[in-house]
């Protein structure tokens, strides 16, 4: 992240406006990243379609600029649908997941010309009543597959070759429904996980689809963590395509790709204040006004990258550190191994990078509000997101007379 040039001065600045605890957009980053990646796909898929998983990060601006490159929005539950229909992503360039969705935005979605995954029964019958009720129109779906790998070789999202079976029976040849192929997700980003995944599609396709699918979506999870971007997703474009040699209708397939996190994971660092320091049982305790919930709440990540930003005063403290977050949480560590190499004192701030996905989608406001979103502009400030008051975050509860 270009912020070399933020100084200790320039961060205490903005904690007047919006505490002692933040994340810092970097647009410039995320666009370079996003630039990176579809060069890599393309040059070796030219069918596929990029979309952007809404659930990473959903920060309207982080959102938006994937739009503005021309990206399309996977997304996975009302809210998030809502969202990319608001940032004005036409309704051909959204995915719509999921599996226990309200029937009324998944009716609201075939009807704009959303193309939506089907997974649960209700919402093949949602469809097919859809189509019922709404005759002349055409209503795009795929059905997801259900993929096992060797991190989750029971995974209990998508549809078992005979429930697929039994889905396009139930679709196939129904007027108004459009069943354009498949879809999956899996979470194992290496070229193993890719294969396996393009594997399971291409063996469900060549049973349910004699001539081949139209469509298929190859999910998220394209590239592996401490890969830079563009061979990682090179890499699994490659294996994607060496796939899709192998079957005859291969080369008339339309790919989806639904990328999150491996594109906005270095878009955003969290900045905390180091509010005390402590030497306790052979160690250095180092406790910040922020939290793991804020850098890793879902799969608690400590080993992002942090560095120190000092005042003017510096006390240098040896041995093991570790730092720890605002709550009263035991685990609530950010860091369990940062570098003995700087000085760090009370009143410095500590910069964890590459904490861009599923960090602010997955925040909580577990005892106090969601830290703010602000963006460097000029040798200022630009406030993305304020952090919400002690009354927005209750909102919904009746608080009783003052
Ligand atoms: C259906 C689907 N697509 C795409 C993604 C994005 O995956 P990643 O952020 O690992 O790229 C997810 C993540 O859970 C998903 O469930």
């Amino acid at each position: 992240m270009e912020t070399a040039a933020v100084n200790w001065h320039d961060y205490d600045a903005i904690t007047s406006d919006v505490g002692d605890c933040f994340y810092v957009f970097d647009r410039s980053t995320l666009r370079r990243d996003i630039d990176d990646i579809a060069g890599s796909l393309t040059g070796i898929l030219p069918n596929a379609r990029l979309h952007y998983a809404y659930k990473a990060n959903f920060a309207p601006d982080v959102c938006r600029t994937f739009a503005d490159a021309g990206w399309g929005a996977e997304v996975d539950s009302p809210m998030l649908l809502w969202l990319a229909q608001r940032i004005g992503v036409p309704a051909s360039q959204i995915t719509y997941n999921g599996i226990a969705r309200d029937p009324a935005s998944v009716r609201e979605a075939l009807l704009a010309g959303v193309l939506v995954c089907l997974d649960a029964h209700r919402d093949i019958d949602v469809a097919l009543q859809t189509a019922r009720e709404a005759p002349g129109s055409v209503l795009h779906v795929a059905i997801r597959i259900n993929s096992a790998t060797d991190i989750d070789p029971a995974p209990r999202l998508g549809r078992t070759l005979d429930q697929v079976r039994d889905a396009v029976t139930a679709l196939a040849g129904q007027p108004g429904i459009d069943l354009q192929g498949l879809s999956v997700h899996r979470p194992d980003r290496s070229p193993e996980g890719v294969r396996g995944r393009m594997r399971d599609l291409i063996t469900v396709a060549s049973d349910v689809f004699p001539d081949g699918p139209r469509l298929l979506d190859v999910g998220g999870a394209l590239a592996a963590r401490g890969v830079p971007n563009g061979p990682a997703h090179a890499a699994s474009a490659a294996v994607i395509r060496d796939a899709l040699e192998t079957v005859p209708w291969g080369s008339n397939v339309t790919l989806l790709t639904e990328t999150g996190a491996a594109a906005v994971a270095d878009c955003m660092e969290f900045v905390a204040r180091v509010v005390d320091i402590k030497q306790q049982s052979g160690r250095t305790v180092i406790n910040v006004a922020g939290s793991l919930f804020h850098t890793s709440p879902n799969t608690r990540r400590v080993d992002f990258p942090v560095r120190v930003v000092a005042s003017a005063q510096h006390g240098h403290v040896d041995g093991m550190r570790l730092v720890g977050g605002c709550t009263a949480v035991d685990g609530d560590w950010l860091s369990v191994d940062m570098p003995d190499d700087t000085e760090v004192c009370e009143g410095d701030f500590l910069v964890f990078g590459g904490v861009g996905a599923y960090s602010l989608s997955m925040g909580t406001h577990f005892t106090d509000p969601l830290p703010a979103v602000v963006e460097r502009a000029g040798r200022g400030w630009n406030v993305v997101r304020r952090r919400p008051t002690f009354a927005e975050t209750l909102a919904g509860f009746d608080l009783g007379p003052v």
